[in-house]
């Protein structure tokens, strides 16, 4: 199921095997082989994430190998007890969950942990009929950005900027220029993150990541409320700050109309103070969710 469904997912983005081998840096021959559930664990979980392909009905965790790990925890079972149950040696079971071994001994220990698992379906663009470009670029309007600025301060980094979008700051990674929010090292006090909806969960995980890894200081988001994924439960829901806005915000579209959402909306911050924050629900109608749920630790 997995390796039919990844080939799928693949084609679905219109990707041939070579785009998809010079993503994620190996050789057209190793997708091949890959999509026939032959190579190693590595460039399936890189494939994975280049296509943005999840697994539901596993559990919690960024990868499929933490995944398996935290699904067999759960169960209460060692690693000796799930690698007898799925005929591999324990050595290999540990390898796995570090994210090594093989296609084959992976998919072993995914139909013995979690045979009912399948693929999360892929996140929808939240806006109507367009061209996916032309949904993808709606532009944060220069009255919503006003608050930001006044309760953040200046932006230092738009991660994911257009040319023609009112926000301001010192540095916009724009597609058109060569640059790539997904890859290249942010930077800066503050960010300010409007991504493309239709890949709101890797837009998410980046953000986090930067942000955690001590890149980047504070970082505000403006985003769909779309709360589903485990990812969001286990990391983000404990590490950011959620701000439900009340009423929609009109995004503007590259010939400058204005576009309210059909969505509800909200504002994510990771590492802003309370002061900030306070002068924000000032400013902006709706409200911070309260932090009484126990932080990750
Ligand atoms: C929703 S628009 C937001 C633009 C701007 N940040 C704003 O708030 O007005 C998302 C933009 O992300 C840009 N984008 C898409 N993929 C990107 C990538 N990998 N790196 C940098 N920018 C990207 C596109 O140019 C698109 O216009």
């Amino acid at each position: 199921m997995l390796i039919a469904e990844l080939r799928e997912a693949r084609r679905a983005k219109g990707w041939t095997q070579a785009r998809l081998a010079e993503r994620i840096g190996v050789s057209s021959q190793t997708v091949k082989r890959l999509e026939k559930g032959i190579g190693s664990t590595s460039n399936l979980l890189a494939s994975m994430r280049a296509l943005e392909f999840t697994l539901t009905g596993v559990g919690a965790g960024a990868t499929l190998t933490e995944q398996l790990q935290a699904r067999r925890r759960r169960q209460g079972l060692s690693m000796a007890e799930v690698a007898m149950r799925a005929k591999l040696s324990r050595t290999t079971v540990a390898d796995l969950e570090r994210g090594g071994g093989s296609v084959a001994s992976l998919l072993r220990l995914l139909d013995a942990l979690a045979p009912r698992a399948r693929r999360r379906a892929p996140e929808r663009a939240y806006w109507g009929q367009a061209e996916k470009a032309d949904r993808d670029s709606r532009f944060t309007p220069s009255s919503f950005l006003a608050p930001i600025y006044e309760a953040f301060g200046a932006i230092d980094l738009d991660p994911c900027g257009h040319e023609l979008s009112p926000v301001v700051a010192r540095r916009r990674l724009v597609p058109e220029h060569g640059a790539d929010g997904l890859t290249d090292t942010w930077t800066g006090r503050l960010v300010y993150l409007n991504p493309p909806f239709s890949q709101l969960l890797v837009w998410l995980r980046r953000a986090h990541e930067q942000w955690r890894a001590g890149n980047v200081e504070t970082v505000v988001g403006l985003v769909p409320v779309r709360t589903d994924s485990s990812w969001f439960h286990e990391v983000f829901s404990s590490d950011a700050d959620i701000f439900l806005l009340k009423g929609r915000v009109s995004f503007l579209d590259t010939k400058g109309k204005k576009q309210p959402t059909p969505f509800s909306l909200m504002i994510f911050t990771l590492g802003a103070g309370p002061e900030q924050k306070r002068r924000f629900a000032e400013l902006v109608p709706g409200f911070w969710l309260s932090r009484d749920h126990a932080p990750r630790d």
